[in-house]
């Protein structure tokens, strides 16, 4: 599964030609690029020249020489690997402790080498911070933040919030499942756009009955009704010169949409028990996550409104349309809560990180930045493991199936002892908040055995 997709350069130090040759073709055939060197002392060019991320030294090649390379190259951004027959296991030892990251013994099996080279990599490479993305800043002011995004949609969305920042009277409409990043997105049109010296005022239009609503939104005059002892002024007054984000615009209540639609066409509107108009200069930015032409189609929403609204439309996809920015957002997180819970986290490890591209993510990037915050509060590890996941990603169960575990208890299902087993361990797994040391304990056996039965379990 992993073999397939090794991208990188290694150079292959090894005295037999024939071996040479082999492993060279083996590890070409993956996709890597492979430089051959025939001793230690042709290996140090070759290094210096291609820069490999990773070199596999035979220690049959002159066993001091050969340390001496490990010595010099090992702990710095180059993964080191050894083969070694059974007479120079001590040395491939001694080359571990040097920080080699680990040794395979002849006859040697390419497929094992292409097994884990991958993986080592990768994992290397977020230890010690070789690979990382830069952020996308779009520029938030008010919190500082970073929007992130290297897919090609969110690239187009980035290009067209900046071309919004000139024109502060544009009406815009950002549709998207929840927790995609819809707010963000508002906040970043609001304060590029620097004629808007205004607030960025919000408001969730499905969050208020309609008559409250509406004196939230347009203020009312004092005594417009029996509880308006003073006048007040509504949202569209206190953002104008700014941008009235209206959040979840889809449940607005459709006698609403009438006035609405009015204040952005003619950017004037009466407090409620008011006879004269007042006027405003503002941005609506509205916000839905609900498909709003169905709800045009159901007579929930006006056509006009939307009409109005949709002249300039944003899609922001789903997490699991961008599978690339995945990784970014969690490195991203990864340091935005190491800062604010003071740990040290490094990156995820690469099963991890895949089980993170494989999850459906219903909750978008909301729910990736809770996963994280929960491995890194619950964790003391100095990389995020499959373990650290909630047990729906880990395992990649359904939350359907993982309550389905939960409630069997009282009624007898056959099954065979071995899905009894995986049962029990999945349950005592999640039992103990994915600590695999605990759930172990629990379970009473090794950690190790653990691990090797979820790991299993994954594959099936
Ligand atoms: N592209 C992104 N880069 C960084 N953080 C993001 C991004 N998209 C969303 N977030 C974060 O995810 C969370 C949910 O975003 P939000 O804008 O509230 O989503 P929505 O309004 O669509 O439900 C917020 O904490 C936000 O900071
Ligand atoms: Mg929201």
């Amino acid at each position: 599964m992993i073999m397939s997709h090794c991208r990188f350069r290694i150079v292959v130090v090894e005295g037999e030609g024939t071996v040479r040759r082999s492993i060279g073709a083996a590890l070409r055939k993956e996709g890597c690029e492979v430089d051959a060197a025939r001793s230690p002392a042709e290996a140090r060019k070759t290094i210096d020249r291609v820069r490999p991320a990773a070199v596999l030294i035979d220690l049959d090649t002159g066993e001091k020489p050969s340390l001496e390379l490990v010595k010099e190259i090992a702990g710095g951004k180059i993964v080191v690997l050894l083969i070694a027959s059974e007479e120079a296991a001590a040395a491939a030892a001694e080359g571990v402790k040097m920080g080699a990251v680990r040794w395979f013994p002849k006859p040697v099996d390419v497929k094992q080498i292409l097994r884990v080279l991958p993986d080592l990599v990768a994992e290397y490479e977020i230890r010690h911070g070789a690979k990382r993305s830069e952020p996308i800043v779009v520029g938030n002011r008010e919190t500082d933040r970073f929007i992130l995004g290297s897919d090609p949609k969110m690239k187009e969305v980035f290009r067209v919030v900046n071309k919004l920042a000139a024109s502060p009277g544009s009406t815009v409409l950002i549709e998207g499942e929840s927790g995609v990043g819809k707010e963000m997105i508002a906040k970043a049109i609001h304060y590029n756009t620097s004629a808007s010296r205004g607030r960025f005022v919000e408001i969730n239009c499905g969050s208020l009955p309609s008559n409250l609503l509406e004196s939230e939104l347009f203020g009312h005059e004092m005594g417009a009704f029996t509880d308006a002892k003073t006048m007040k002024k509504g949202l569209v007054e206190i953002a104008s010169g700014g941008t009235l984000f209206l959040d979840e615009i889809g449940e607005m209540p459709i006698e609403l949409q009438a006035t609405l639609l009015r204040v952005i066409e003619t950017k004037r509107f009466k407090r409620v028990g008011g006879v004269s108009d007042i006027e405003v200069d503002l941005r609506f930015i509205a916000a839905t996550n609900q498909d709003l032409k169905q709800a045009v189609s159901q007579k929930r929403f006006r056509n006009d409104l939307y009409y109005r609204l949709n002249v300039v439309p944003i899609h922001l996809p789903p997490l699991r349309e961008r599978l690339e920015d995945i990784p970014i957002l969690a490195t991203f997180f990864i340091d935005y809560f190491n800062r604010e819970l003071s740990r040290n986290i490094r990156g995820l490890s690469p099963s991890a990180r895949n089980r993170l591209q494989e999850y459906d993510w219903p909750g978008n990037v909301r729910e990736l930045k809770n996963v994280i915050e929960r491995a890194i509060l619950l964790e003391s590890d100095d990389l995020i493991l499959l373990e650290h996941l909630p047990l729906e990603i880990s395992t990649g169960l359904s939350e359907g199936v993982m309550g389905e575990l939960a409630e069997e208890e009282d009624e007898f299902v056959p099954i065979t002892l071995s899905e009894a087993e995986r049962r029990q361990i999945l349950k005592t797994v999640d039992w103990a908040r994915g600590n695999k040391t605990k759930a172990a304990r629990t379970l009473g056996i090794s950690r190790q055995t653990l691990r090797e039965k979820l790991k299993q379990y994954e594959a099936s």
